[in-house]
């Protein structure tokens, strides 16, 4: 059995970015640290960060002392104030993209666009972009949403930076044939869409597809879809526990990948418990081929 591994899995850079920053400053820090929800949609990798007393609190207000940390998705401007109000330290870990996302949107809003978010109106990132559209933008998730942009005669343009480019190709040719100006500034984040690229490739290549990551993350998820689509059989897991032997009879090339928020101590774990499966199906093999000689 063959194992391959996708070249790119696992942490992103500004989910990578977040989880050192957060794991450095639980260990420094002597007061109470907090993340503003869960950093990483990873039961796992928040596990990891209770060990060094990071602790998880959806509720700014509930957190009265310490250090907050943003997560990678960002968070609304009056959740950035609200935080200075209680005189909280903040430490922002707001991937650069996502600022950029969230940037930009206040710009078109600035110049007078009609702002549009192609993306998941419950996403937190998108949440925290609408915020710098002082929470006038029209948040457009799919076809189902475009009769939200009637009467729009000039639009303004931002993704999530995990949208499809096919989503967001769709809803600037329905704007195009609508307003009469469009701007549109294209923040889909390249890993997002490298990765599902490679997703597909290797599921085209292989008998069966393990995709590692949070139940709860949405870019695994959409990874598991990709590679069910290309018709192999497809297994989402989220720990190394979770592979059962039987999966493995008669496959010869497996393939892995895992989401972005997969930490890559799990990825690992997985390989190890792979190759351990793979040696046990191979002496197998080998008692059949001597017991019938
Ligand atoms: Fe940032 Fe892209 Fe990851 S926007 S958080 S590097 S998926």
């Amino acid at each position: 059995m063959e194992i391959i591994l996708a070249e790119h899995a696992g942490f992103c850079f500004g989910v990578n970015r977040a989880m050192d920053l957060a794991l450095k400053i639980g260990k420094d820090k002597d007061g109470k640290v907090h993340t503003l929800g869960p950093l990483i949609h990873n039961p796992q990798a928040v596990k990891k960060l209770e060990e060094v007393d990071v602790r998880v609190e959806s509720d700014i207000e509930k957190i009265t002392e310490g250090t907050v940390i943003i997560r990678s998705h960002g968070v609304p401007p009056e959740i950035l104030e609200q935080a200075e109000k209680q005189e909280l330290e903040v430490v922002n870990a707001t991937c650069p993209f996502v600022k950029t996302a969230q940037r930009n949107a206040k710009e078109l809003m600035e110049e007078g666009y009609d702002v549009v978010i192609s993306g998941d109106q419950d996403h937190p990132e998108v949440i925290a972009i609408l915020g710098y559209t002082d929470n006038q933008a029209i948040i457009v998730q799919d076809e189902s949403d475009f009769e939200k942009l009637d009467n729009l005669k000039k639009a303004g343009v931002v993704a999530q930076t995990t949208q499809s480019l096919e989503r967001l190709q769709k809803l600037t040719a329905y704007l195009l044939k609508n307003v009469s100006e469009l701007k549109v500034y294209n923040t889909i984040c390249t890993t997002t869409g490298q990765r599902q690229r490679e997703a597909a490739r290797l599921s085209k290549k292989v008998d069966m597809m393990i995709v590692i990551g949070g139940y709860n993350s949405a870019n695994t998820n959409r990874l598991a879809e990709i590679c069910s689509e290309s018709g192999v059989k497809t297994h989402h897991i989220e720990r190394a526990e979770e592979l059962n032997k039987d999966w493995f009879k008669n496959i010869k090339k497996v393939g892995i990948t895992a989401g972005a928020s997969t930490p890559n101590w799990i990825i690992k774990e997985v390989l190890k418990r792979m190759s351990e499966i793979k040696e046990k199906h191979e002496e197998n093999l080998e008692e059949n081929i001597l017991t019938k000689g």
